[in-house]
């Protein structure tokens, strides 16, 4: 039968091919640990869920999958590929929260909210290491692990940018993208990478694919930035403007402050206050964003950087199937909140 090829039908699949095995992953570590990873997830305690639901959205997964079809091989191919990506992802996610102060995480009280720091930093350990492992039992492994350890190296340099450029009201819009590249981009390439090497894709092949999921990843963070300021809580499980109340330097920010006008100036103002932006100055500052043309730079670098990744899946001449599926979820993810 035919595969209908809308975003959300692409991500449906993965969960359902991916979050079996993710499950089994996280079952087979230690007791404390297991149970701990498995909150993070939504998992009752000892229980094995019918449903993956709020476990995440899978984009991860889904880009590996289908990056090993894109490359000629068979999605089944890749599936420790995609549960590897996973895990690195959740495990980025328990850390980033704690670091973040981040309360919520996909609509439930983050990790460390539930258990304690110390519970979430190792419950994180556990998932990254766990992906190491997956991916070291799996096929074709020396050429994937080292490609999954440089994204993680480069994951964790890419939060460190972030961290440190939260606060300078004098970060630019160069930068914000490079921490983009770095924080999001990485391991959206490495999951296409891994996919392509799990098909034994060429090298040329392999580095399309790469560069599809990166500039894909710049897009998704983009969009993601967008979000926080003009989203709805219902649709991320986040809280809105999170990020602008923290004074967080993001793209619709760098760019409006990057104009010279009133607005840009009434902006860094509020920036520079010592104290966390309340609900009214969110939506002062939000004003003053869009005043100064920083959501309109934003749509433009989404736009741009989802070009330039359909422009990658194309020179990596991609099986027609996987290429359709592919380009419905670059659609789906620079549009998340339609
Ligand atoms: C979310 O960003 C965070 C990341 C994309 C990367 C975090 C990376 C690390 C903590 C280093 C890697 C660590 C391990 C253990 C693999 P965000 O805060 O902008 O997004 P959010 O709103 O979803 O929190
Ligand atoms: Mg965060």
């Amino acid at each position: 039968m035919a595969r209908t090829h809308d975003g959300a039908g692409v991500l449906e699949r993965a969960a359902a091919a991916v979050g079996p095995l993710l499950q089994s992953q996280v079952a087979c570590l230690a007791p404390r640990t297991r149970d701990a990873c498995g909150r993070h997830f939504g998992w009752p305690a000892g229980a094995v869920p019918a449903t993956v639901g709020s476990g995440g959205k899978f984009v991860r997964a889904a880009l590996a999958l289908l990056s090993c079809e894109a490359a000629s091989g068979e999605p089944r191919m890749a599936l420790t590929a995609a549960v590897a990506v996973e895990l690195v992802h959740n495990a980025s996610l328990l850390h980033d929260d704690i670091i973040d102060g981040e309360t919520i995480r996909r609509g439930r009280p983050a990790l460390w909210v539930d258990i304690g720091v110390p519970g979430a930093i190792l419950a994180g350990d556990a998932l990254f290491f766990a992906a190491v492992q997956a991916l070291t039992a799996a096929p074709r492994w020396e050429r994937s692990v080292p490609v999954l350890l440089a994204c993680v190296q480069a994951l964790i340099e890419g939060e460190f940018a972030d961290v440190l450029m939260e606060s300078s009201v004098d970060t630019g819009e160069d930068q914000v993208l490079a921490v983009a590249a770095a924080k999001t981009g990485v391991l959206l390439a490495c999951a296409c990478e891994l996919g392509a090497i799990a098909a034994n894709a060429s090298a040329k092949r392999a580095a399309h694919l790469r560069a599809f999921g990166s500039n894909l990843g710049i897009a998704f963070q983009n969009a993601d930035d967008l979000i926080d300021v003009w989203g709805r809580s219902e649709t991320t499980g986040k809280p809105t403007r999170s990020d602008l109340r923290a004074h967080k330097i993001s793209l619709p920010v760098a760019a409006a402050m990057a104009s010279i006008s009133p607005a840009a100036r009434e902006l860094r103002a509020l920036f520079l206050r010592e104290t966390p932006l309340d609900e009214e100055q969110c939506a002062r500052a939000a004003a003053l964003i869009e005043e100064a043309g920083g959501r309109e730079a934003t749509e433009r670098s989404v736009r741009k950087h989802a070009d330039e990744a359909l422009r990658h899946l194309q020179l990596a001449a991609p099986a027609k199937d996987a290429e359709q599926a592919l380009t419905a979820l670059v659609d789906r993810l620079v549009h998340r909140d339609r």
